[in-house]
Parts: C-alpha cells; sequence; structure tokens
C-alpha cells in the first residue's frame, strides 16, 4: 500500500511532487523518492525511512523538472533500503508502483535471460524493465505500456515516465486505487484524491484495469481491452481534506477528543430530524428480505463488525455471521440471495475487504459498505455505500473511524428490529435515545483521561497484558489489545472473560496486567468472578467500570478507570475511549512513534 504520485507541470514539479508525498505518507513510509524530467536529462532521488529523509536529500542535491513522479514505500518485496525505494529505473523508463506483480519471478528471470540487469530485490523493478525491453524492441512509450500490463498478474497502480519525453506519462491500475487530477495546463496522477488535493479538486477516479495517456493539456482513458474510454470528472470537497492536529501533539488525540462531535453528525445524519426514527438518507436496505447478514472488514474495522453481530442478533434476533476478509475471501463461503452482506473499511481501498465485496458481488443479496472515504472502490463498487462521516483520519491506527463504524452499525441493527418486527416505535424511540446520549458520554469518558495517564505509567513497564470483556465488551477487549500492540509495541492479547481459564490464566503473574472492560451489565458479576480468580493469582487488575462497577468490585484490584454509567447497548462505543486512550498514553509514556508505528500502514492495498 505504497503512495503514487505523478506531476506533468508547468513550473518547477519537485515541491509540489514532495507535498503531495507528504500527504500519502500514511500510506507506507519505509521509503520514498522521485524521479524527475529535468533540462540535462531524468534525474532520481530515494532515500530510506520517512519523508524527511528524502527531503535531506534534496536539500544536499537539488533536482528541478517539470514532470516528475514520486513514491512513499510500504515494503513487501524486499527490505526498505534504498536500492529497493522506488522510482525504479530500467534505461529510458522511471516508474512507481503500489500494490504486488505476483508473477513478478518468471518475468524477471526471463528478462534477466535476455540480459537485463537487475538493482533491485522488489517485484516492481520488473515493471520498469519489461517496459524498457519492449521499448527496446521499437515499441512507442504507449504500446510498450500495453504489452506490459497484458503480462501482469496481481494488483498494481502505476506511473510511468519516459527520458526525453517531457510531456507525457503513463498510469495504469488493477487492484490498487488511481485518480487522475485535472489541472489549468497541468495533469496530474494519484493514489487518492487526498494526494491530489494540493493541487485540483477536478479528479477522474480511473476503473478497474483502465489505463490512461497523459499530456499537459489532454488524456485519453483506455480500459482493459484497450478501447478508449471516458471516465466522469468529479469535483471533490477540499475543505473536508484540510487537515492539521490543531492543540493536540498528535493526529491520534486529536482525532480520539473528536470523537463527540463527529459522532453526533454521524449520528444525526442516520436519524429522522426529530430524533424519532432510523432515517437512512441512501434508501433503507430491507432487513426483512434476509435471513442472514455476513459482515466482513480488516482490523478494527473488524472488531466494529464483532460488536455489531451483538446488536443485530439480539436487537434484530437475525443471525449474523462474521469474518476478517483475508480468510472470508479464500474458504468461498456459500453467499446467496438470502443474505445480505456488510463490508466496512475506514478507507474504501483495503485489498481484501475489496475482493471480498467482489466475490459476494451478484450472489448476496445486497451488498452494503460502511466506509470514510465515498468516493473509495469499496464506496463505488457497493450497492449501498453508507458514509460514516468521521472527517479525514491521520493517525494511522483508527480511533473515530471506529466509533462512527459502530454508530451506522447500531442504527441498522435499529432498523432491522423494526423491519423483522422485534421492536416496536416505542423500543425503537428508547434505543434512539440511548444512542443520541452517546457524545456527552464520550466526552465524560474523555474527563477520564488523568486516571488512563497514571495507569499508563505502570502499564508501559509491562512486556505483556491482557484484556478482558464479556459480551460486546469481548470484542472492545480485542480492539484495546490491538491499539495498544500497534501503539506501544508491547505484547497484548485480548479474551472473552469466560475464556481466561482455558488457558491465558498461566501466563498470570504479578507482571501481567489485566485489563478488564466491566459495565455494569446482566453480565457484570460472571466478569467479577474471572477478575477474582486473576486476582487470586497475584495478577494486577485494571477495572474500567461505571461508579456502580467499582463500588461493587473495585477491592483488591490495582488501579480503577471510571466510565459515565450507560446503558448496555451503548457501552462499547462508550469504552472504546479507555480503549483507544491507554494505548495512547502507553505508547507516549514509551517515545513510540504514536502516528506512524513502525511497520504499518493506513491503507493496506495489498493483500
Ligand atoms: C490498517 C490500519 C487499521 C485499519 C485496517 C483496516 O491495518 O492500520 O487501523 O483498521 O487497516 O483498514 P480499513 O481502511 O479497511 O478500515
Amino acid at each position: 500500500m505504497c503512495g503514487i504520485i505523478g506531476i506533468l507541470g508547468k513550473s518547477d514539479t519537485t515541491p509540489k511532487l514532495v507535498s503531495a508525498l507528504k500527504r500519502l505518507e500514511y500510506r507506507g513510509y519505509d521509503s520514498a523518492g522521485i524521479a524527475l524530467i529535468g533540462a540535462e536529462g531524468m534525474d532520481i532521488r530515494r532515500a530510506t525511512g520517512k519523508l524527511a529523509e528524502l527531503e535531506a536529500v534534496l536539500e544536499a542535491a537539488p533536482v528541478s523538472g517539470l514532470c516528475g513522479i514520486g513514491h512513499t514505500r510500504w515494503a513487501t518485496h524486499g527490505a526498505p533500503t534504498k536500492a529497493n525505494a522506488h522510482p525504479h529505473r530500467a534505461g529510458p523508463v522511471a516508474v512507481v508502483h503500489n500494490g504486488i506483480i505476483e508473477n513478478f519471478r518468471p518475468l524477471r528471470e526471463e528478462l534477466i535471460a535476455k540480459g537485463r540487469v537487475f538493482l533491485s530485490e522488489t517485484d516492481s523493478e520488473v515493471v520498469a524493465q519489461l517496459c524498457a525491453d519492449f521499448l527496446e524492441q521499437g515499441l512507442s512509450p504507449e504500446a510498450a505500456v500495453a504489452a506490459s500490463l497484458a503480462r501482469f498478474e496481481g494488483a498494481f497502480a502505476l506511473a510511468y515516465l519516459f527520458e526525453g519525453e517531457d510531456d507525457l506519462m503513463i498510469a495504469a491500475r488493477r487492484g490498487s486505487p488511481l485518480a487522475i487530477g485535472h489541472g489549468e495546463g497541468e495533469m496530474y496522477i494519484g493514489s487518492d484524491a487526498m494526494a491530489l488535493s494540493g493541487v485540483t479538486d477536478r479528479i477522474t477516479y480511473l476503473d478497474e484495469g483502465d489505463w490512461a495517456v497523459l499530456h499537459r493539456n489532454s488524456y485519453q482513458v483506455f480500459d482493459a481491452l484497450g478501447n478508449p474510454v471516458n471516465r466522469p470528472e468529479t469535483k471533490v470537497n477540499l475543505e473536508a481534506m484540510a487537515v492539521d492536529k490543531g492543540n493536540h501533539r498528535h493526529f491520534m488525540t486529536k482525532e480520539i477528543f473528536e470523537q463527540p462531535s463527529v459522532m453526533a453528525l454521524a449520528l444525526s445524519r442516520y436519524l429522522s430530524p426529530d430524533h424519532g426514527a432510523v432515517h437512512i438518507p441512501e434508501g433503507a436496505p430491507d432487513f426483512s428480505r434476509f435471513d442472514r447478514l455476513v459482515l466482513v472488514a480488516c482490523g478494527t474495522a473488524f472488531y466494529a463488525c464483532h460488536v455489531a453481530k451483538y446488536w443485530f442478533e439480539q436487537i434484530a434476533r437475525i443471525p449474523v455471521e462474521i469474518d476478517v476478509a483475508s480468510e472470508f475471501r479464500y474458504r468461498a463461503p456459500p453467499i446467496g440471495p438470502r443474505d445480505a452482506v456488510i463490508l466496512v473499511s475506514q478507507s474504501g481501498e483495503t485489498a481484501d475487504t475489496l475482493a471480498a465485496l467482489r466475490y459476494v458481488k451478484g450472489k448476496a443479496g445486497q451488498v452494503i459498505a460502511i466506509i470514510n472515504a465515498p468516493e473509495s472502490s469499496i464506496a463505488r463498487e457497493a450497492d449501498l455505500a453508507l458514509p460514516i462521516k468521521a472527517g479525514v483520519e491521520v493517525s494511522v491506527a483508527s480511533s473515530k473511524a471506529f466509533t462512527c463504524q459502530l454508530a451506522v452499525f447500531a442504527v441498522l441493527a435499529i432498523l432491522a428490529a423494526r423491519q423483522r418486527g422485534e421492536l416496536d416505535e416505542q423500543g425503537e424511540k428508547s434505543l434512539i435515545d440511548k444512542l443520541v446520549s452517546v457524545p456527552r458520554l464520550m466526552d465524560e469518558a474523555l474527563k477520564a483521561e488523568p486516571a488512563m495517564i497514571d495507569a499508563a505509567r505502570e502499564l508501559a513497564k509491562a512486556r505483556d497484558i491482557l484484556f478482558l470483556g464479556r459480551g460486546p465488551l469481548y470484542p472492545l477487549a480485542l480492539e484495546g489489545a490491538l491499539k495498544l500492540k500497534e501503539l506501544s509495541y508491547i505484547h497484548a492479547e485480548g479474551y472473552a472473560s469466560g475464556e481466561l481459564k482455558h488457558g491465558p490464566i498461566a501466563l498470570i503473574d504479578d507482571l501481567v496486567p489485566v485489563i478488564c472492560f466491566a459495565p455494569v451489565d446482566a453480565l457484570f458479576d460472571k466478569t467479577v468472578s474471572n477478575m477474582q480468580e486473576v486476582m487470586a493469582r497475584g495478577g494486577k487488575v485494571l477495572l474500567v467500570s461505571d461508579a456502580t462497577g467499582i463500588k461493587r468490585a473495585a477491592d483488591g484490584t490495582w488501579a480503577q478507570i471510571e466510565m459515565p454509567n450507560c446503558d448496555p447497548f451503548i457501552a462499547p462505543i462508550v469504552y472504546a475511549i479507555p480503549a483507544q486512550l491507554l494505548a495512547y498514553h502507553t505508547a507516549t509514556e514509551k517515545g513510540t512513534d504514536v502516528d506512524q508505528p513502525r511497520n504499518l500502514a493506513k491503507s493496506v492495498t495489498v493483500e
């Protein structure tokens, strides 16, 4: 899931390439590079590590040119070294690539046998080498790219630059996203509208299999069969893409603290003006038509599905299956017209989730997407796309997108319950009232931050941490552990409280903190028993509960974090706050890179 950018400009493009790469850094930050066609020919600058390293290289050895391509890398094939950094050059061709060329090995061997010399360990270099080979055979750049694309298996978004051609750029996509941007006498390509937001708000999204030949004043898109096609130009809302940290030290805290307001926005979008009923502006799905729901996603979005399973089953009495997209897509699950499939993705570009969508399309009764990026591939390919309205999420670890995904799921569960006769008008109103109180309760939960900072100071010393929860708080235990792992690099696991005694309890000693998410609900006493089992073995329990729960069960615990009293229906949304803030403060205590944790990327467009 690298980020790519290309510019055919009227003035030096170097600063524009670098600033576009800054907006793409969330896609990967193992290395970065640019290639430009300048007065002296083609020039390439590359550096390992974050973009700041490339900026230092450019300061020491400046380059300029009217057209150029750039790349920020999340390594798949080959370590994050300078040699493996993009752009890759072969003869007169420079290429940047996002995706994986799955058959690169046989192609590479074929080209080596012809005498071509490879300089990197990447799958991507084969793209440049194959194109250079076709050029040597006398093909034009357009024909060489078309011939190359026919040889590739796998997923790619590509941008090609050719020495001696300063008014030509060729772009192609299959599996990975790519958009053309239109300027005044300038033309751009980028991985997404965000990359292009510094230069234009006029975007043409390429469809699956498309490739395009770009000049400064014209362009032509071809479909996978090589037929010229027209793709619509859309205007994107640049204001919505403007992002800064405000008064916060990290995007992560800004996004955590934004949750009460974005949650209010997300909820009001899906409720009638008087907040008396669910209202889906895009047209409500009819859940009475379905016998089963299948919820599919990756990472944090998957845990939103996991919470939603409890809601749909308990409130709407509809069976729900959940799976991570990388498993779902390959296990050939039977899907039929009486199944509705809901795919959840913040970015709307996650490769496995997109592949799962394509698998169910045409099989399921309806394919619904819950997404944050409204122009994304998943949004465009679903039968019905429901935006979560979280606003741009920059921090690699998801926070506000998770709670807004939960908001959309909660309204869908209420809708399904109404349509299936499990809830009357009064019942609908009462659940909506609870949902409407969530922003206020999140605000209160955020006020418990000082207790979380204190706890995090101790957590930062641990090597292993366990999270426990029951019912819909079980997925929150999983999410709390995931957040902690990805932000602080401390090993953490989430368990259903009742599962503890079936193995994980063997890990308990006074060095392993156990964090219990335990609002007072029907299962509270059972969770307290599980906590007692931990404490009886010397374990240190951090109890996250409401005032009543803390009063009833704090005895013997190491620390407590008080959450507002909330109805069990909405507790999983409110308890997301301690799951996120505990991870955040443990990470800052350890001094890790909170917004860009090592080895991760925000948008995972490779399998
Ligand atoms: C990456 C991110 C996670 C995210 C997951 C799914 O792993 O680091 O925060 O939950 O991808 O992304 P999506 O865009 O599909 O929600």
